[in-house]
């Protein structure tokens, strides 16, 4: 029988500084790796144990993937001291995808926090590929300050082209600065949206999660429309060891992808 812990063994191929501890992270497995939007992997770094990620590239390429990572603890650190040609380890993919066909004929709001735009960035990549099967494309996104938005060149040409509105803030500007200043949730409110045809996909730090679906509800979004990429601390990731409960739900076999609709009962989802 195949083991399922068992990674494919893959190959570093480059890594990319986002910001001062956020680093996109090229990698080749020995054999295709296909997923949906939405789903996750388990990344090893050999000697040191494995984390979960969502790929941060489009779904639609199964030969190379991207993993965009925030130094947090002991495998992101291990990782971000990694040079190309390092060998890693890739399982999965993992947990449910964002239904994509009931996506389809809606406008789509994407609300990402810092690193969090990182998991949104496959749906985001995924939608844009299919651009005409989906209304207005909207895209807010914030970070600490400039120097912490993830993407930059990326962001530039996204709102530069005419397939996806783009709106950004930082929290605290700095010189060079001239863009919108105020947490992410602030760009709700001057944005004009016809919330009963709109989904919104919400991804960041717990905080920004919990306030920017306040605000989605205020804006007359209801829960089932509102979509929550959700992280737990996890171990198997497979539905067997519990790590990553939340409430009735194991985030590994249930999620990551939720709506608000299923959670809003959970206590301490944030
Ligand atoms: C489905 C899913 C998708 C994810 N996608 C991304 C992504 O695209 N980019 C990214 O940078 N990170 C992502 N994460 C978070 C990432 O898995 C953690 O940052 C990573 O596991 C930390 O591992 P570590 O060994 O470096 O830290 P550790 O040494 O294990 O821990 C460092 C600190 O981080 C906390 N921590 C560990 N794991 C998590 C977690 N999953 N969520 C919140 N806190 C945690 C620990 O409690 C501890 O306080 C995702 C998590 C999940 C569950
Ligand atoms: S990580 Fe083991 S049950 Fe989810």
């Amino acid at each position: 029988m195949l083991n399922p812990y068992r990674p494919i063994e893959s190959t570093l191929l480059d890594a990319i500084a986002e910001t001062a501890n956020i680093k996109t992270f090229l990698v080749r497995p020995q054999t295709p790796l296909s997923f949906r939007a939405g789903q996750f992997v388990e990344l090893t770094v050999p000697g040191l144990g494995e984390a979960p990620f969502t790929p941060s590239s489009s779904p639609s390429e199964s030969e190379q993937m991207a993993l965009t990572v925030m130094q947090a603890g002991r495998v992101t650190s291990a990782l971000h001291e990694l040079s190309p040609g390092a060998t890693l380890g890739l399982r999965g993919p993992y947990g449910n995808a964002y239904p994509l066909d009931e996506f389809a004929g809606r406008d789509i709001l994407i609300l990402g926090g810092g690193v969090g735009l990182a998991p949104l960035r496959s749906l985001l990549l995924a939608l844009l590929e299919e651009r005409s099967r989906y209304g207005r494309l909207i895209l807010c996104y914030g970070a600490r300050t400039p120097s912490n938005l993830v993407y930059g060149e990326r962001l530039k040409q996204w709102a530069a082209g005419d397939g996806l509105e783009v709106h950004l803030t930082v929290d605290e500007a700095d010189g060079e600065w001239n863009g919108k200043v105020g947490v992410v949730t602030t760009l709700l409110d001057e944005l004009s949206v016809e919330a009963p045809r709109t989904i919104s996909a919400v991804c960041g730090p717990p905080i920004m999660m919990k306030f920017g679906v306040m605000a989605l509800l205020t804006k007359g979004f209801t829960p089932e429309n509102i979509y929550l990429s959700m992280e737990r601390n996890m171990s198997c990731g497979i539905g067997k060891c519990g790590h990553c409960r939340v409430g009735r739900y194991y985030v590994c076999r249930d999620g990551p992808v939720f709506t608000y609709a299923q959670l809003q009962d959970v206590e301490e989802i944030w």
